[in-house]
């Protein structure tokens, strides 16, 4: 990503940012996420409402981030503060910012497991692979999270940013029909149809407080919201820019990428998954793979454009933290990726260990483990809190009329429908997730 010590940098075109922020949206949240969490939630019913939130809340969410990036231009905390310098409110960057590097902590450790898959593939053994004694090897754990939380330091060092970008130009459509083919496999295999009809057709019987909170705090994960990565995103599209429009793309690709994995994983599963965790996609992926003619090499390739999409994410979640060091703290933008690459690793530990390696971290939590609880309190948890703060912040404080004016910049017509964002802003947005947390806090229902 571009940062300019004097002239903020710019995106280098509309596409351009729509790019760099899909490649921030779609990663494991899509994929790996977004499968599991719906296995676990009752299947059909949960993709119903996870749509409701991302189209009446997330995108709405999506829209008060980039605004307030681009009016502030710069990251979460000094654009807070520009708008209201002596308040409380930047506190909200402040959780953003360390939201991201608790996501980041875990986040790595299942970007580790895309290289181990990878690695594995590229040695044709990917049939030798058992999960669960994968991921309960401390040292191979230990060597691919580094590995990643090295690729990601070097990108957001300075190293090969404009690679990045231009790279992923390329790689993400292949990822795209990649995936295509998986649908068409997985759609042909056996009891496929069950498995289908599990993932689309709703049982309403199966909702309950727990659904709404797991798909509001997917909706804001799968879509890079409620801590600040879109404010930064946002601080560097120029005044010209059409910020719905970009914004409405974000949305679109991130939502129609994790469909597609639920396309391949349901029919493959053929039916309701009997576990659905942590490790639902990586068995059932392998188990496709191993089913399809060259399939070993479709795996190389797959878990190579996976890992490749994980990267773009992981690099905008530490972008965040490093982007304060160097704005608000003065840092050199080196030191303060070194910095932040350390506070990562150690918090990443426990994490990485909890898959079986340290037994006591496997449960510690009504039922879930280490990573499992760091997913729900920073993944989730934290970035609803934020996105529900960041609505209040725009009603009483930064009030409508100017983050549409900033809305409006580039784009006169928002005026004519701006009305619907208000009410998602101003009503539905905050009441909704308020009923949510506070029905959480009193029955303390969750995973578990
Ligand atoms: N959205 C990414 C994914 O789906 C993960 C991610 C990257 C993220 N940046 C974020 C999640 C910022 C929350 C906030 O994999």
């Amino acid at each position: 990503m571009a940062t300019g010590k004097t002239r903020r940098e710019h995106w280098g075109s509309k596409i351009g940012f729509i790019l760099a922020a899909s490649g921030s949206a779609i990663g494991l949240g899509n994929i790996w996420r977004f499968p599991y969490v719906t296995g676990a939630n009752g299947g059909g019913a949960f993709l119903f409402i996870y749509l409701l939130c991302v189209f009446l809340i997330g995108l709405p969410v999506m829209l008060v981030e980039l605004s307030i990036g681009r009016h502030g231009k710069k990251n979460p905390v000094g654009a807070i503060k520009k708008i209201s310098p002596d308040s409380k409110w930047s506190l909200v960057g402040y959780l953003g910012v360390i939201t991201g590097v608790g996501i980041l902590s875990y986040y790595l450790v299942v970007a580790g497991w895309t290289l181990g898959y990878f690695f594995k593939s590229l040695a044709y053994s990917l049939n030798k692979v058992h999960f669960a004694q994968f991921v309960s090897n401390a040292p191979t754990q230990s060597l691919s999270f580094v590995l990643f939380l090295a690729l990601t330091a070097f990108v957001v060092a300075g190293g090969i940013s404009d690679g990045i970008e231009k790279m992923t130009k390329i790689l993400m459509p292949i990822l795209f029909f990649l995936m295509i083919l998986l649908i068409v496999r997985s759609m042909t295999l056996e009891n496929s149809m069950n498995g289908l009809k599990f993932f689309i057709i709703p049982d309403f019987s199966k909702v309950s407080g727990k659904t709404f909170i797991y798909a509001l705090g997917q909706a804001f994960f799968s879509l890079s919201l409620g801590m600040g990565a879109m404010i930064t995103y946002g601080s560097y599209i120029d005044d010209k820019s059409n910020l719905v429009s970009s914004g409405f793309y974000v949305v679109f690709f991130d939502t129609l990428i994790a469909v597609m994995a639920g396309f391949i994983i349901f029919p493959a599963i053929g039916g309701a998954p009997s576990k659905s965790g942590p490790g639902l996609v990586f068995v059932v992926l392998k188990n496709i793979f191993l089913k399809m003619p060259m399939g070993e090499l479709v795996a190389i390739l797959f878990f190579a454009l996976l890992a490749i999409a994980a990267l773009t994410s992981t690099v905008s979640l530490m972008e965040v933290a490093v982007s304060y060091l160097i704005d608000e703290k003065g840092f050199e933008r080196r030191k303060a990726v070194f910095l932040t690459s350390l506070i990562t690793l150690f918090w990443g530990i426990p994490s990485l260990l909890s898959l079986g390696a340290v037994p006591s971290l496997t449960k510690i939590y009504k039922g879930m483990g280490f990573l499992d609880l760091m997913d729900f309190i920073f993944g989730n948890i934290s970035l609803t809190l934020g996105s529900l703060l960041l609505c209040l912040f725009i009603i009483f404080v930064w009030k409508f009329k100017n983050a549409e004016k900033e809305l409006s910049r580039g784009f006169e017509k928002f005026k004519n429908f701006s009305i619907l964002w208000k009410i998602s802003i101003g009503i539905l947005a905050p009441l909704a997730i308020s009923i949510v947390m506070i029905y959480i806090l009193i029955t303390g229902e969750t995973l578990g």
